[in-house]
């Protein structure tokens, strides 16, 4: 058979039977220090190739991500082997190694979170600060197709600003500051925080002075269980960039002009100026 046949039938049958190209996603650290990605795969979902890796100032790595993925990724700060075991202060996976195989991040950790190819055959993404924050993450689609395709994330760096009774304080070279901050749901184990009980429906749970401190610093974001309308993305067809600690004037500047109809804004600018005191040293919100 002529080979060029058999290619074209190859790719035929690939794209009937819904064997869609995987995705990338390209990771790229912003922050001044070293990060510690982690990706953890749903229930039913492929293993990705990596379950972490070290991610140093100013690198990107691209990561292919098989067709119907779903599954978490973010960022382990202040992270070292003691021992022979590898951990980290902030949002740590648990298994004593670089690679988190399949364990998931201990809260708080800011949570990028993806369903790719579901209804619609659309891709569906969030940036939640559900399970607290850690560090700045933006998310956006490389392409605008379908779905509308908007950036989210949370830009501004709240581990200063975090109100103090959730704030997770750290050393680090000999500096005390802010490292992450905890949601309501985890520092107070209280129903009415964690959406449980009595309060877990969308009617029951209404946000807290805790979650709107969370929402009014990033009004795309995730800030408590009910919280879908405003804070999940969907797009098609395209890969992705996730970017740690971006800075939030050139991301609102560069993506703000698309068009993407998200009613909120990807940065409030009456936010933008906290300062930036923590250890793990993301950049400051400054111009
Ligand atoms: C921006 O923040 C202020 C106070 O911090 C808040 O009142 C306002 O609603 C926020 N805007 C958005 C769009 O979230």
């Amino acid at each position: 058979m002529d080979p060029h046949l058999l290619l074209f039938l190859l790719l035929s049958t690939s794209s009937l039977s819904g064997i869609e190209s995987a995705a990338t996603f390209k990771l790229t650290n912003l922050c001044r220090q070293t990060i510690w990605p982690g990706l953890l795969s749903g229930a039913n979902t492929a293993q990705l190739p990596t379950t972490g890796f070290a991610l140093r100032p100013g690198k990107s790595r691209a990561i292919s991500i098989p067709s119907g993925w779903s599954g978490r990724i973010w960022g382990r700060t202040l992270c070292g082997t003691a021992d022979g075991k590898f951990s980290c202060l902030t949002a740590d996976c648990g298994s004593g190694k670089v690679e988190c195989g399949g364990s998931g991040a201990k809260p708080p950790a800011t949570l990028v979170e993806f369903t790719l190819n579901g209804a619609d055959g659309l891709d569906f993404y969030d940036v939640s600060l559900v399970d607290g924050y850690n560090l700045p993450m933006l998310v956006f689609p490389q392409k605008v197709t379908r779905g509308g395709c908007g950036a989210t994330g949370c830009l501004i760096d709240l581990n200063g600003a975090c109100p103090k009774e959730l704030k997770v304080v750290a050393r680090d070279k000999g500096r005390v500051g802010g490292v992450a901050c905890r949601s309501a749901c985890e520092a107070f184990g209280d129903p009415r925080f964690c959406c449980a009980d009595a309060y877990s429906t969308p009617e029951t749970c209404s946000p807290s002075v805790y979650s709107l401190f969370f929402k009014y610093a990033c009004p795309r974001s995730y800030s408590y269980a009910y919280d879908d309308k405003t804070s999940t993305y969907t797009c098609a067809n395209t890969d992705y960039t996730i970017v740690f600690c971006p800075r939030p004037y050139t991301s609102q500047e560069v993506l703000g002009r698309r068009k993407d109809g998200a009613s909120l804004p990807l940065v409030n600018k009456t936010s933008m100026y906290w300062p930036s005191r923590h250890p793990n040293g993301a950049f400051s919100s400054v111009r």
